[in-house]
């Protein structure tokens, strides 16, 4: 589905991507790593925000580097962003509605998408008429995924899910983010919570200076030695 080969990402001069190569299929990759390592500059890069220095990045067979983002979005993959993710002045419905209101292929099946998004989160439905900023915390967040939902992704792309959540709703929400992949929806997701977020994916990488550290599968990545010591304190 994407894969991505010997990427180069700097900011003017410097360097924060290192030859970096990584793949999703259908299944939900976890990208784990400190404050600063890349994560975010990474996903800026899928979502054609930010122009690499080298390196490609095929989605679906083609080379989306120097791409318009919202081309990009066309072809399937939809982002829930670190933060400033909601209308806030707008309702619940109205957020939905503004996730498929770009994407030609999405504006046509408006009902059955927001039925989809109920499934996944009922409480959206409970509250269509109430305005995104006076939700809590978790329910902006859902409805931030059900927003992203609503642009038909073939992938979701999270950056730090669990971020200013308390635990309970963070494995709430790391439970819907399961039965979203288990609807076919391939996830890329960033965490700086490894221990919630390797529950949640088949596989993972771990990213420190820009640079990929360690990949592999999900339970190997519980198991290993340095992902132990460095981001479980055990
Ligand atoms: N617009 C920018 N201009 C210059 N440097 C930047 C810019 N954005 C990020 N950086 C730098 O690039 C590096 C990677 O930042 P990035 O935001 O991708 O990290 P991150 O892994 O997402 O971190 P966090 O977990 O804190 O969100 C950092 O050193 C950061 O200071
Ligand atoms: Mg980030």
């Amino acid at each position: 589905m994407l894969e991505i080969k010997d990427l180069n990402v700097a900011y003017g001069k410097v360097p924060v991507i290192w030859d970096l190569s990584l793949k999703i299929d259908s299944e939900a990759v976890g990208l784990f790593g400190p404050n600063g390592a890349g994560k975010t500059t990474l996903i800026n890069c899928i979502l054609g925000l930010i122009r690499p220095v080298s390196g490609t990045i095929n989605f679906e067979g083609q080379n989306i580097v120097g791409m318009e983002t919202h081309k990009i979005a066309r072809l399937g993959i939809a982002l829930v962003p670190q933060e400033r993710e909601l209308f806030p002045l707008m309702s619940v419905e109205e957020n939905l509605k503004a996730g498929a209101a770009y994407i030609p292929h999405a504006r046509n099946h408006i009902v059955d998408s927001m039925n989809f998004v109920f499934t996944i989160f009922p409480v959206l439905k409970e509250r269509l008429s109430q305005k995104a900023g006076t939700m809590s915390g978790g329910e902006q967040r859902m409805l931030a995924v059900g927003r992203a939902l609503m642009a038909r992704p073939k992938l979701l792309i999270l950056d730090e899910p669990s971020v200013g959540l308390q635990p309970s709703i963070v494995i709430e929400m790391f439970a819907k983010l399961r039965q979203i992949k288990n609807e076919g929806v391939a996830i890329l997701l960033t965490e700086q919570n490894v221990k919630q977020g390797l529950k949640v994916i088949d596989r993972g990488y771990v990213i420190e200076n820009g640079r990929i550290v360690l990949e592999d599968e999900s339970k190997d990545l519980a198991q290993n030695e340095h992902v132990k010591k460095a981001y479980l304190g055990v």
